[in-house]
């Protein structure tokens, strides 16, 4: 179910004959409804980090395949990505960041704190390394710092402590056996949380490995790069920390007159659309015109 489908599509505005990236394809949620605005001559970049989202997408947009080009790749390389393409310039950017409902649903991606799965968590499984790499090889302190800042997660020193002395006696390779680790860490007052206590520093732990708050930043730079005047960007975050990220890049541009702002604040999917899809309920959208 795409996130404020209707805000996004509706800010993006996408005219017959426009160029528009997704650059966050997923299931192609967002895509289907840009793609059927753009008419014949209009052309939607489909870009995805994750080959097993793009393969999909693909067999989603069929019916519109003449309009739609697709890329597997980082954000962060746009310029390069439609570089290959032969593009050098578009009238719309969307970024609906996180993951997908493929990728949480998939016990053997790591991602669900409720299912045992490998502790891998890489949204392009073909680089960089894996949670488990991470927690079984960065130091305590690195590994502190990772749950505290990305996961603002209070028990920080706790779990990094925990972590560091499981793995002295066999490394964590599993969710089940970090989720386990770190309900031991929280004590029976985390463990009413509404949320599972471990969501928190799985959450650090995905950003990490997919170093989500550079890529999002240089995504940003580069997409402004490559977007006509007029052009105009939609961005979807899911938490506070990517969500601090695109409101100063926003406002820098809009301070430098390079961009005019299209919300004022950032824009929240209604009562009744959190009611319906759960995951949804964290978002927030924010757009900007290029000037
Ligand atoms: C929330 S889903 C997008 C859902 C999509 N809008 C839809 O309606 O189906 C996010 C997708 O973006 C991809 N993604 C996240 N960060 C990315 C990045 N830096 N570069 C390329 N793809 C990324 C993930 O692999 C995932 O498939």
């Amino acid at each position: 179910m795409p996130v404020m489908l209707k805000a996004a599509v509706e800010l993006l505005n996408p005219q017959p004959g426009a160029v528009i990236v997704d650059g966050t394809v997923g299931l192609a949620g967002h895509s289907l409804a840009i793609v059927e605005r753009l008419g014949n001559t209009g052309r939607l970049i489909a870009i995805d980090q994750d080959a097993a989202a793009l393969k999909i997408a693909a067999e989603r947009l069929t019916a519109f395949a003449e309009r739609c080009l697709f890329a597997q790749g980082n954000f962060s390389r746009l310029k390069e990505l439609l570089a290959g393409l032969c593009i050098a310039s578009v009238d719309g950017i969307l970024l609906d960041i996180g993951v997908s409902s493929l990728q949480l649903d998939d016990y053997a991606r790591g991602f669900n704190v409720r299912q045992e799965g490998p502790l891998e968590m890489r949204m392009d499984p073909s680089q960089g390394q894996t949670a488990s790499d991470l927690v079984n090889r960065l130091s305590e302190r690195e590994i502190e710092q990772i749950i505290r800042e990305y996961g603002e997660e209070r028990h920080s020193r706790r779990i990094a402590r925990a972590i560091v002395q499981q793995r002295e006696r066999q490394p964590i390779i599993t969710t089940r056996e970090l989720s386990l680790l770190i309900l031991r860490c929280v004590g029976p007052r985390g463990r009413q949380d509404r949320i599972h206590p471990a969501t928190r520093t799985f959450q650090a732990l995905r950003i990490a490995v997919n170093r989500e708050l550079e890529v999002l930043t240089e995504g940003l730079a580069q997409g402004y790069a490559v977007l006509r005047p007029q052009g105009r960007f939609v961005v979807i975050g899911f938490h506070s920390l990517e969500d601090r990220i695109v409101k100063n890049t926003f406002r820098a541009w809009g301070d430098n007159g390079m961009a005019r702002a299209l919300t004022k604040k950032p824009l929240r999917p209604s009562p009744e659309e959190i009611e319906n899809n759960h995951r949804s309920r964290s978002a927030r959208l924010r757009a900007v015109e290029r000037i």
